[in-house]
Formats: structure tokens, sequence, C-alpha cells
């Protein structure tokens, strides 16, 4: 069985996800870099220092303007921030890209970044910024409307949403009890050929993230090295559903939204296929959690951290719960879309976000062929 490469023509750089079924994002970035760089400049030369690490209480003033890099979800984010723009009156500028792109992008920028806010997809993305040590404290009232097992133990960031891994399945070729029990049996040489994934993309590597800090990185490595030889690589996980969808592969390890979202859609993509959790604690039922965080060097950290406190809070959880991004709710006792399997059935196993390393994801994806 040959290693199909199946890519699309489109406008997607290698490590960007498809961002949803509806959200086919161009790179803004690259226009913006210069611009960015000029920015950049200017405020070294003022001699900026800005390190204020001391969380602001959470009823301080809120007014001015800030500027989020945003990985999530377009249509998400924007949700977000116009819904807090109206109880604020604070001003926010959006900057779009994919997890890697811009957490390359805040670390390059260091202590002069624009950015005061960074959302994420996935944790990998946060780690990075937050082993540069560019994150300010995340303010305890943010903290405490969030689950500890929705944020990383440091407390640099928090989880802002979640998304879960699932293997998609052709319901005409495959029954569900003939499925494989764990993620890592996709290994084995009975699904070669049989089974689909984004290799390029940051919701993969998350959950080769996870597989590493689970099992450790040589089983991660040896499970990797089979997935070269048993899996169709396709770029980004809805082209892998919509292979799946239309019978040329029998199933795909992808995240949970894409399904759902196109059901409650036209369902188009996904007519012939079904979900299926690995659940037990399994590494393929591992949740993603997407991140947020406060940058330090950031010019007005009261409304950055009011930003954070109101994604977290009821208001912002509320969206997810109620809207048609399919992510999971998180914080403030709001319950998942009534659409999706709720969150404790899913049987995810425990993973602290702040140990996911997207450095160690890449050498060992690398070294087995897959990138
Ligand atoms: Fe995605």
């Amino acid at each position: 069985m040959s290693y199909a490469l199946v890519v699309p023509s489109g406008m997607h750089a290698p490590d960007q996800e498809v961002a949803s079924l509806m959200t086919h994002r161009p790179l803004r970035l690259v226009v913006a870099t210069a611009a960015i760089s000029a920015a950049a400049l200017l405020l070294s030369a003022c001699g900026g220092d800005a390190t204020d690490t001391s969380a602001p209480s959470s009823n301080a003033k809120v007014e001015g303007a800030i500027t989020v890099y945003n990985a999530q979800h377009e249509e998400l984010s924007q949700a977000w921030v116009d819904a807090f723009t109206k109880e604020t009156g604070v001003k926010v500028t959006i900057r779009n890209g994919s997890d890697t792109e811009l957490s390359n992008q805040i670390v390059a920028e260091g202590k002069a970044s624009p950015a005061d806010v960074f959302l994420t997809e996935n944790s990998p993305a946060m780690a990075q910024v937050e082993n540069a040590d560019l994150f300010a404290d995340v303010d305890k009232a943010t903290l405490e409307q969030v689950p500890s097992q929705f944020r990383p133990s440091t407390a640099k960031w928090t989880g802002i949403a979640a998304r879960s891994t699932v293997l998609v399945y052709d319901k005409r070729k495959v029954k569900e009890d003939e499925l494989p029990k764990s993620m890592l049996d996709l290994a084995k040489p009975e699904w070669k050929g049989r089974w689909a994934a984004s290799p390029t993309g940051a919701d993969f590597q998350a959950i080769v993230a996870a597989l590493i800090e689970l099992k450790g990185a040589d089983a991660a490595e040896q499970w990797l090295t089979a997935m070269k030889q048993n899996a169709k690589p396709y770029k980004g996980n809805s082209t892998a559903m919509k292979a799946v969808n239309a019978g040329e592969v029998e199933t795909a390890l992808i995240y949970h939204y894409y399904y759902y979202g196109d059901q409650a859609g036209t369902g188009e993509n996904s007519a012939n296929v079904a979900p299926y959790f690995f659940k037990n604690q399994d590494p393929g039922a591992f949740l993603s959690v997407s991140g947020g965080g406060v940058l330090k060097s950031s010019k007005n950290p009261a409304a950055a951290q009011a930003l954070l406190k109101f994604i977290t809070g009821k208001a912002g959880q509320e969206v997810l719960h109620t809207g048609d991004s399919f992510e999971y709710a998180i914080a403030s006792d709001v319950p998942a879309n009534a659409a999706l399997v709720p969150i404790a059935d899913l049987q995810s196993p425990t993973v602290d976000p702040a140990k996911l390393n997207s450095k160690t994801v890449t050498d060992l994806m690398t070294k087995a062929g897959l990138l």
C-alpha cells in the first residue's frame, strides 16, 4: 500500500489546519508581518520593558483597546469579542492565523509583541509561549471559573474550550464493533491503508503531544512509524472526513466538531459517517484544551485579563453551549452543546496541558517521515 498524499488545491499553509467546515482562512499575517516588525522596532526603541506580571484585580477599570492574536475559529472568537466589546466598550483588534504560526510569531516578537491576548485551538502553542516566559499570570477570578483539569498546572494560561479526539468511520463499510478498542491499535498491520489523518495540522499534532505525555516518547515514536505505513495523509480534518464519506478510506482520526458541524448544516460531508469515541482513558480519548493567555508585555493588562474572564465566564461559555462551533464549553458550569456527547461520558485521559510540547512532536513526526 503506497502512502497516498492527497492535497486539495487550496490556500492553506502546510501547518495550517482547516479551522472549521465553514471557515477556510487565508493567511493574512504575511502582509501584516512588515507592519508588525516595524511596530516591534518602534516599541523596543521606546525602551518599553513592559513586564507587569502582577495580575490585576478582576474589578480593575477596563477601557481602551487590545489586540488579540487568534488561532481559534474566526466566527467563535468574533462572537466572544463582539459580546465583550458590547459589555465593556473595550475595542478589540483581531489578527487571525494558525496555532503554530502565531505562537512562533509571538516568540519572535518577544516583549515587543503587539499582542495582548493569545487564543489557540490547542495547548502546544500555548505551552510554547509559556516556555518562552512571555505569559503573565492569569487573574485568580478567571482561574476560579475553570475546573483544574481544563487548565495548565502552571496557571500561566487557561483553557477556554475543548475538543475531543474521535474516529469517524464509513457506516457502509465498517460496523462499530469492528473498530479498534484503542487508538494504539491503528498501528497494527490489519489497519494498513484503512485510516486517514491530517498530520500537518495543529489538531493532530496535539493528539500526538498527548500520546507522548501518556505513553512516553519511545511508544509514540513506534506508533508514528506504524502510522507512516498505515495511514493515508490528508490536508485538513474536514478533507479527511470527506474522504471517509466518499468511500476513499474507512476511518479518519480527527476532532469531533467537524462531524457535528457538518451534521448541523447540510450533512453532505458526513451522511455516510458516524463518530466513534475510544473512551476508557485511551490516548484516543484525548480532550484537547484550547487556550487563552495574557502576554506579560501587554500595555493594557486589565482589559486583556477582562477578556479572558469574559470568555471563561457564563456569557462566553454560553456561546459554546448555544452556538454552532460545536466545541465543548468547559467553564462556569455551562453544559456542552446538546448535540454533543457530554464531556463526562468521553472518559478522557488526564493530561496536564502545560506538558504538551510541540517541539518533541514535530521532531518525532519528522523522524517518522510524516512531516
Ligand atoms: Fe480544527
